[in-house]
């Protein structure tokens, strides 16, 4: 079996099962980010608190791609230090999918990373006074 097989399982299986799928009530900053290459969307929520993500959910709609990437940032990222996941660059993100892809696609699988950045480069903002 080669290794894009046994990564496209991984892709796959976070697609039937996307893990922290959903909304979170009252969230402390939520965003809606469109792919313009298809126009398809993720609306995701974070709670945040002493500096971490606390709780992170998404309502995708979109493709395998951009749905499983989202699950596999998911937790990856829930319960970190916001300082670290701002750290983290597109580079780190495509690695967890394993895969080569084209821009196209890298568009795709980064769609939720650019969700979650804008979203704590706001947090830090509102709270840098604080
Ligand atoms: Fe639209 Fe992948 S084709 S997010």
């Amino acid at each position: 079996m080669s290794e894009d097989i046994i990564y496209s399982a991984i892709i796959d299986e976070h697609y039937e099962e996307p893990r922290n799928f959903g909304k979170i009530e009252n969230p402390d900053e939520n965003i809606m980010e469109t792919n313009p290459t298809c126009g398809d969307t993720i609306a995701m929520y974070l709670k945040l608190g002493d500096g971490k993500i606390r709780d992170i959910k998404y309502v995708a709609n979109g493709c395998l791609i951009s749905v499983a990437s989202a699950s596999i940032l998911s937790e990856r990222v829930k319960g970190k230090d916001v300082d670290y996941v701002l750290n983290m660059n597109k580079k780190d993100i495509l690695s967890y999918l394993g895969l080569e892809l084209g821009p196209a696609r890298e568009k795709c699988a980064l769609l939720s990373y650019d969700a979650l950045i804008k979203m704590l480069k706001n947090y830090k903002e509102e709270n840098s006074g604080q």
